[in-house]
């Protein structure tokens, strides 16, 4: 396994636990250097680490007003204000309940007039802040990692993608019908989460433990886009016991 790093992998029993983890994980960065760079995911997995977060700053316990933050992806087509974009999603979880600076927090622009342009801006956009300090992942039960879905390689960067029928279905249910899902969307790529100077992901439940075992155990492979996760040298894992569960504990 010549190159291959060793990802860090913490199990403990439940959601509450791993968010709470996780949240850990973003205080101690934010502890450490205040203006940090972070990169930060949407989706079910991450609600209660925000809730969290919320909970420290509300109790004075945690400030974000120095850091500057860039979001995994967006949906094509929805509007900022659209209540199921991702900047929907951070502004009423996140952004808007704590201190952050509205200025320094990015996400993908899925509605830009030149889609083929907006990932080369946020590439850029990424740089000129000196890029990520610590990049938050979800998973994709089918292992996609941001927007980035089995096909996905990597020397990948922030582009306008296709999302797999699994993952519209998977995502259906933040829609009133699936028809209203987009099919499209801008996501950071694989290279562009890999620069990230330490990641941190986080996956609970049954229904990611299948990804979970592959990401971890099997062959690095576009087709299971986590798995590009092995090759890079800071990476944790913050697992609850179901998403653990097909994993044998050998190191
Ligand atoms: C979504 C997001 C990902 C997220 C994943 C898992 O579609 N684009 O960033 O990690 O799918 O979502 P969930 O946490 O809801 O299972």
């Amino acid at each position: 396994m010549g190159g291959i790093n060793v990802i860090e992998i913490e199990i403990v029993p439940d959601h509450e636990s791993a968010s709470a983890r996780v949240a850990g994980f973003i205080v101690e960065q934010i502890r450490r250097k205040p203006a940090s760079v972070l990169g930060l995911a949407t989706g079910g997995t991450p609600e209660r680490t925000y809730e969290l977060l919320v909970e420290k700053v509300d109790a004075g316990h945690l400030s974000f007003s120095q850091a500057t933050t860039f979001n995994l992806d967006e949906y094509v087509g929805l509007r900022p204000d659209h209540p199921q974009s991702y900047h929907a999603y951070m502004r009423s979880r996140l952004f808007g309940a704590t201190d952050f600076d509205a200025e320094r927090t990015h996400l993908p622009k899925g509605t830009a007039d030149e889609l083929s342009d907006a990932g080369g801006q946020y590439e850029a956009l990424i740089a000129e802040a000196g890029g990520i300090d610590l990049q938050l992942l979800g998973l994709g039960a089918n292992g996609h990692i941001g927007f980035n879905e089995p096909g996905a390689t990597e020397g990948s960067r922030t582009r306008v993608v296709d999302l797999t029928e699994e993952t519209i279905a998977a995502n259906s249910r933040f829609f009133d019908s699936p028809e209203d899902v987009p099919r499209r969307a801008l996501t950071m790529g694989i290279a562009t989460i890999l620069e990230a100077r330490e990641i941190v992901l986080i996956a609970t439940g049954e229904s990611k433990a299948e990804a979970v075992e592959r990401a971890l155990r099997g062959p690095v492979t576009p087709q299971m886009p986590a798995s590009f996760l092995q090759q890079h040298p800071s990476v944790t894992f913050v697992l609850d016991e179901a998403a653990a569960s097909l994993l044998d504990k050998r190191a």
